[in-house]
């Protein structure tokens, strides 16, 4: 049996987010499709990805760009079909690629049906389907619960005088996930996708699924600054999200996921690392993979990165599989984050940390923020408090696929413009280029998919100087020794313990591979290494005999 069969696809390999809107127009309408992925799927098996996960795409009034669902079991006509997404599938496993589906269970649109239903009288059987309360004795909302889009997460409903809760959009109710027919709907949705062959879900603000039974107010947050903050922190989250119930209901997730064979459950989880790894469970009972987005806002500081690195793998208990997210969309580019110059700097440290790495499209060709005029604005965080960088359009640009008349993203008009840099960075020239950025990423996963160490051996952290970061990755087939400086000087690195001899196999400067590495590392300005040790660390190495 190969050390691939003894791991599982999700631990070995690396998960591409698709935003469907945004990756590939097929009929000219300005908006990805499925046809359009279709299109690009021998490209991720190119890149090397094993699976891809792709935002909503099911009926909704786009008022959150799909993330507000009218009907979970179909495809919106603005993407195709069923058919179509019968045939992604299909085409997608035909190169082994696994499809992971975005689940969002915590809130509907409020044009579906079962909120219709919900909204038409308070005895109607759905009422308790959503979270209904009557107004505070001051005929004001029922406590001071702030929506994650600004003002109160309340809204009035004048037809039946109670107000409904929603933690996002007005038109994204709240669906009561304490109600055991709601949770029943849920897994039967689940079950309608798993059956169809779907390898996966990442579920959507999993941490909100539950709220406080009293609805009790959040406390103030002493530390909130309106010029600076989103207004969705003026008040501590303490009784609107991670409540202890929730943990209930992704156990029973986990079933559902786990009546079939191979199939991953995802939590898009943002809090401290205490607190997320809860969403493991015990006994691997809860979700594969709490999204760990520590370093998706951090600062590109070796230190800081060490820090976090190290205490959420200590953190983790003997089952926890770990996972790192840089990007993705709803926070910025990650290449306008930290300079487009450390962009290589962080393809490595995400392709050879330990755990799986999820990469969002076009951070693979260094996609930067796009601008997005006024007028233009789509979304709706932006249009709710303009002004704070709290928008998310700029992140959402249309994939630049090459020098082409719009990127050949589309033959239309595209839905947000197309970042005006893309005759300098796209897919295309890229790829004819072996020392881009996306040659790096192939080069770094075709590494990853043959080095067992790589994917799915230890991970020691070194000792350095301020500026770098190091680590050793091993089992007992190699050691790799990862040293990354993340500054725009020259470095160098000198292990207090030797880790051993051995030899560049990727840089972010090719020039510098093949080079024999001994006592003393010299990096230049914004480079990293992946050396392969000739001689095992001093330590011994623990195996990759299995999970
Ligand atoms: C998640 C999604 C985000 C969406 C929100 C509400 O955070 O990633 O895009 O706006 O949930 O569904």
């Amino acid at each position: 049996m190969s050390w691939q069969d003894r791991w599982e696809w999700w631990q070995r390999g690396v998960i591409y987010q698709i935003y469907p809107r945004s990756f590939q127009d097929s009929n000219g309408d300005g908006c990805g499709d499925l046809r359009g992925i279709i299109k690009r799927l021998d490209y991720l098996a190119w890149l090397g990805v094993e699976a891809v996960w792709i935002s909503p795409f099911y009926p909704s009034p786009m008022k959150d760009f799909g993330y507000d669902i009218s009907d979970y079991k179909d495809v919106h006509p603005l993407f195709g079909k069923m058919a179509d997404f019968d045939e992604l599938l299909a085409e997608a496993h035909r190169r082994n690629l696994k499809v992971i589906l975005d689940l969002v269970p915590n809130h509907t649109s409020d044009q579906h049906p079962w909120f219709l239903e919900s909204a038409s009288s308070t005895s109607n059987p759905k009422r308790n389907w959503y979270i209904w309360s009557d107004p505070a004795p001051d005929g004001g909302p029922p406590n001071n619960w702030i929506s994650e889009f600004a003002g109160s997460a309340w809204e009035w409903h004048e037809g039946t005088q109670q107000y409904y809760y929603h933690a996002f959009l007005k038109e994204q109710p709240d669906l009561n996930w304490r109600h055991p027919e709601v949770r029943a709907a849920f897994y039967q949705t689940m079950r309608f996708w798993l059956d169809k062959g779907v390898d996966g879900f990442r579920v959507d603000v999993m941490w909100h699924m539950i709220k406080d039974e009293h609805l009790r107010n959040n406390p103030h947050n002493p530390d909130y600054d309106p010029e600076r903050d989103s207004p969705y922190h003026e008040v501590i989250p303490v009784y609107s999200a991670d409540q202890p119930e929730v943990h209930n209901v992704v156990r029973e997730m986990r079933l559902v996921v786990d009546e079939y064979k191979n199939r991953l459950l995802i939590g898009e989880i943002y809090l401290p690392i205490e607190k997320l790894v809860t969403y493991y469970g015990n006994e691997e009972s809860e979700a594969h993979l709490p999204f760990n987005f520590q370093l998706i806002g951090a600062p590109w500081d070796a230190d800081h990165i060490r820090s976090v690195v190290d205490t959420y793998e200590a953190s983790l208990r003997q089952h926890d599989w770990p996972n790192w997210v840089l990007g993705n969309h709803d926070k910025p580019r990650l290449a306008s984050r930290i300079g487009r110059e450390q962009a290589g700097v962080a393809a490595m440290l995400l392709l050879t940390l330990r755990g799986t790495p999820t990469l969002y499209y076009g951070d693979e060709i260094g996609m930067v923020d796009g601008n997005i005029p006024q007028e233009q604005v789509k979304d709706p965080r932006e249009l709710n408090c303009p002004g704070r960088g709290l928008g998310r359009d700029p992140a959402r640009t249309p994939m630049q696929w090459d020098n082409g008349p719009s990127a050949h993203f589309t033959e239309g008009v595209p839905w947000l413009p197309v970042n005006s840099d893309y005759r300098e960075h796209n897919v295309g020239d890229q790829q004819r280029d072996e020392h881009s950025l996306l040659m790096l990423y192939h080069r770094l996963i075709e590494l990853r998919r043959r080095e067992s160490a790589l994917a799915v051996g230890t991970y020691e952290p070194l000792e350095s100087s301020a500026n770098l970061l190091a680590y050793l990755r091993h089992d007992h087939k190699a050691s790799f020794l990862v040293v990354l400086n993340l500054t725009n000087e020259p470095q160098s690195f000198k292990p207090r313990s030797r880790p051993g001899t051995g030899q560049v196999v990727i840089s972010t400067h090719r020039e510098s591979e093949l080079q024999e590495v001994k006592d003393r590392i010299d990096l230049r300005p914004n480079e990293g290494i992946v050396v392969r040790l000739a001689s095992p660390p001093e330590r011994p190495a623990s195996s990759a005999e299995g999970p």
